[in-house]
């Protein structure tokens, strides 16, 4: 039940009678303050968008095809499912265009596929600390979470999965984000996917493969997605959010083609069909040959952000604290001693010091508290004196929490 604000009583589904307020709202709120410097937010570079290149691509669509504006078949903007196909070689991914169903970003694209794969109570596996925008896409299923531990170096806790597939489990789907973990920042080891790549084939139980931070790789050797090691088992979930803008809200599925037309239908009842002036304005960008380049840019931008902000945290935090490099992505997981009480933190952060952080525990899958003394930090949005200045405020407040 709500009460509206005339004073009405209405039936809510149940669902929605017990959904939380979400964090990622208020954070949004917060961070709009004027002055504030934020690490909260996921938020790529404004600064860095492609906007010269964008503007032609988009301009030239509509000027030339008018038919961009009309609604348009589901997930159809075969150009741009070419040059899908062509980045995920990139990737070592081997697919068709015919596997390739374009989305409104990754966030429905696994939306789609829990709706696709999930009956309502039935069991998702996942980690213990991940994604809330995924765990908001599960609400409405009130599904049993199988949980696993993470390691902050080398991803999932595969053998964990493998306990509880041994012991007779068979959740719908396995939850994976390979590359650049939202929030642990962490990407899975080469062993961890061959082995996880092998269950789902072995166990028959799909993989939904969450990637939006694949492409911003800041090694000289990346690892390939599950999807290059494991084609028929794992449903691959890409995004131009982080590449290109989240604007534009186009992202991608690749999936076993007997999925598609099931796709097609679940689409429909979203959103009928995908931007299409979107689709066709990311596509001519696409076939303008500089998404490449741009890429090189953004990880030389990202990668230095990440390297001022781990030097900050180890001038400005306590010895104690633990921060991993991460290879990939905008995130970067600290988790701080004991006796930091972290949502008092970010208060007085954000009051004292202008400067926000996502608490770790916005992160922790109901029941687990692992989260508790984490912290999430953005280093793409911020410049590098931001950064600097940020986490010294935080620590500032930190070490006053210490001598309390
Ligand atoms: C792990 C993960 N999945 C999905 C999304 C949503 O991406 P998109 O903007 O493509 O919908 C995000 C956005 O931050 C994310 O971190």
């Amino acid at each position: 039940m709500t009460t509206t604000d005339t004073g009405k009583t209405l039936r809510l589904a149940s669902w929605a009678q017990n959904t939380a307020p979400s964090p990622m709202q208020d954070m949004l709120a917060l961070t709009a303050r004027p002055g504030l410097i934020s690490f909260g937010l996921g938020l790529p570079n404004q600064e860095l968008f492609p906007r010269e290149a964008f503007a032609e691509a988009s301009a030239d669509v509509l000027r030339n095809k008018p038919h961009t504006l009309q609604y348009g078949p589901a997930g159809v903007a075969h150009t741009l499912k070419t040059s899908i196909v062509e980045l995920m070689k990139g990737r070592g991914v081997t697919c068709t265009e015919d596997e390739i169903f374009l989305t409104t970003g990754a966030q429905q694209a696994i939306n789609m596929l829990a709706r696709l794969l999930l009956e309502p109570g039935g069991q998702v596996l996942t980690e213990e600390i991940t994604y809330p925008g995924f765990l908001q896409v599960l609400e409405p299923f009130a599904p049993e979470l199988l949980t696993v531990p993470s390691c902050p170096q080398t991803g999932m806790d595969v053998d964990a999965v493998e306990a509880l597939l041994q012991a007779g489990k068979r959740p719908a789907f396995i939850y994976s984000i390979t590359d650049g973990h939202n929030p642990l920042g962490s990407s899975m080891s080469r062993e961890k996917r061959e082995k996880l790549a092998r269950l789902a084939r072995e166990y028959g139980v799909p993989i939904v493969e969450d990637d939006p931070y694949g492409f911003l790789s800041y090694d000289e050797v990346s690892v390939p997605p599950l999807k290059a090691l494991e084609s028929e088992w794992v449903f691959y979930a890409g995004s131009f959010s982080k590449i290109l803008a989240p604007g534009v809200r186009i992202g991608w599925l690749i999936v076993p083609e007997a999925l598609i037309q099931k796709l097609s239908v679940v689409k429909e009842s979203y959103d009928i069909n995908t931007a299409n002036w979107s689709q066709h304005s990311v596509a001519a960008y696409m076939e303008s040959g500089k998404l490449a380049e741009h890429l090189q840019l953004l990880r030389r931008e990202y990668s230095a952000r990440r390297d001022t902000m781990l030097r900050a945290i180890e001038a400005y935090f306590p010895a104690e604290t633990r921060a991993e490099k991460p290879s990939n992505g905008m995130f970067l997981w600290v988790e701080l001693p004991d006796f930091v009480d972290v949502p008092t933190l970010l208060r007085d952060a954000v009051e004292h010091k202008k400067v926000a952080f996502f608490p770790g525990q916005a992160f922790d899958t109901p029941g687990n508290t692992k989260g508790k003394h984490g912290m999430r930090l953005n280093f793409s949005n911020a410049t590098h004196e931001q950064i600097e200045q940020g986490i010294k405020g935080i620590g500032e407040l930190i070490e006053a929490q210490r001598s309390k």
